[in-house]
């Protein structure tokens, strides 16, 4: 099933199509953004192909039976019981960022982050006035830990949220349950809301445990985001939801998210949403075996073929590279990959200054592209 082949390109995806724009050339196999090659299970093929064979798009309306699914997952897949009541829909992840940061903070005040992390963050904050205050995460020997010290260092009463990434992109980390609690609990006596991004949940290779989850203070400072968008390659039908167990936070958060005109998803997001959640436990435990052996195969191949480092993830179908044994600047592994190995990888300077001398590679496709571009890689510096 992932085996097959699918030409994307002309399919007006990012990916692809998007190539010439943000790399200056076509000539490129895309490894870049975090979607994948695969196409969608094929319960969900149907079930949208049915719905786009009504031909009558008018207004969505979100059925109580969305809010179940949602709720269900979360039991299923996180063992987190949840009410209905405590979830809001929205368009994207980033667009409940967006809410969030307007619904708890006010102009200048700052907000934490943890990098390198997952860019558009970065402009979500900035874009609306706020300022980052950088917790740059601790590595060792490319283990990602977050480095609470430092944390506590940093807070100012300006303080007011982090944007916390969980499980984390680009370094791949799950999270401990005691470390987000150790993080949860600085939160909790400085009066910081949490906004856990957990869209990268569902695709992990360990235990995961939502924050909100672990115990009721907790639950009541954070607003956690989620999405079926990476779990079942659908980030382009913009479904996305909020879960608020704090109804004080809740209200705060719907009152934004209806101002900003947010929380209306198209009718195919809607049903795809449903149908994923509803249908998808299987489809899911066949991807992550998938993913999981391209993980393996690309760390077995680049270990032995090249001086780049990478640590297993324990979440995620993004490998964090770094090449700084090859002892040149982070402008010259850039050419070499563009121009020599001809491959498009995510820059990793964007996810924040401690991104130097990396390059995110994503394997979410099928193992013959992927050994294509293994090929590509693995003649860097030759
Ligand atoms: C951590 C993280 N959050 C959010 C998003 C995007 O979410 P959405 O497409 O729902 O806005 C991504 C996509 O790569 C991501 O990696």
């Amino acid at each position: 099933m992932f085996d097959k082949i699918i030409d994307r390109k002309n399919s007006s995806c990012s990916k692809y199509d998007n190539l010439e724009q943000y790399f200056g050339k076509t000539d490129l196999d895309p490894f870049w953004v975090a979607d994948m090659d695969f196409e969608i299970p094929p319960f969900l093929q149907e079930a949208i192909q049915k719905r786009a064979q009504h031909n009558v798009f008018g207004y969505g309306k979100q059925n109580k039976e969305i809010f179940e699914a949602i709720k269900n997952w979360m039991s299923s897949q996180h063992q987190w019981e949840i009410n209905t009541s405590s979830i809001s829909l929205c368009n994207g992840v980033v667009p409940a960022y967006a809410a969030c940061i307007e619904a708890f903070s006010n102009i200048d005040d700052e907000i934490i982050v943890q990098t390198p992390v997952y860019f558009p963050l970065f402009q979500c904050i900035k874009a609306n006035n706020r300022k980052i205050l950088e917790n740059p995460l601790k590595e060792d020997n490319g283990y990602y830990t977050m480095d609470l010290e430092h944390l506590k260092s940093i807070i100012t009463p300006k303080t007011k949220m982090i944007a916390l990434c969980s499980p984390h992109n680009p370094v791949g980390r799950v999270w401990d349950e005691k470390e987000l609690e150790d993080l949860a609990n600085i939160c909790i006596e400085n009066n910081i809301t949490i906004i856990s991004d957990e869209i990268h949940s569902d695709l992990i290779f360990k235990k995961f445990t939502p924050i909100a989850s672990i115990n009721e203070k907790i639950a009541n400072i954070t607003v956690t985001l989620n999405s079926p968008g990476k779990t079942f390659n659908i980030a382009g039908l913009n479904a996305s939801y909020c879960i608020t167990l704090n109804d004080e936070l809740k209200n705060k958060l719907d009152e934004v998210i209806k101002q900003r005109v947010i929380g209306t998803i198209n009718v195919f997001g809607l049903i795809a949403m449903q149908c994923a959640y509803e249908n998808g436990t299987q489809w899911l435990e066949s991807l992550r075996k998938y993913l999981e052996s391209n993980i393996d195969f690309t760390i077995e191949t680049l270990k032995n073929n090249t001086k780049i480092k990478v640590q297993k993830p324990e979440a995620t179908y993004l490998l964090w590279l770094n090449f700084e044994k090859y002892n040149l600047s982070h402008q010259k592994i850039k050419e070499i990959l563009l121009n020599d190995c001809k491959v498009a990888l995510n820059d990793g300077l964007t996810f924040g200054k401690n991104g130097n001398s990396h390059f995110r590679f994503n394997v979410a496709t099928s193992k013959n592209q992927l050994k294509k571009g293994l090929n590509k890689i693995i003649s860097f510096n030759k």
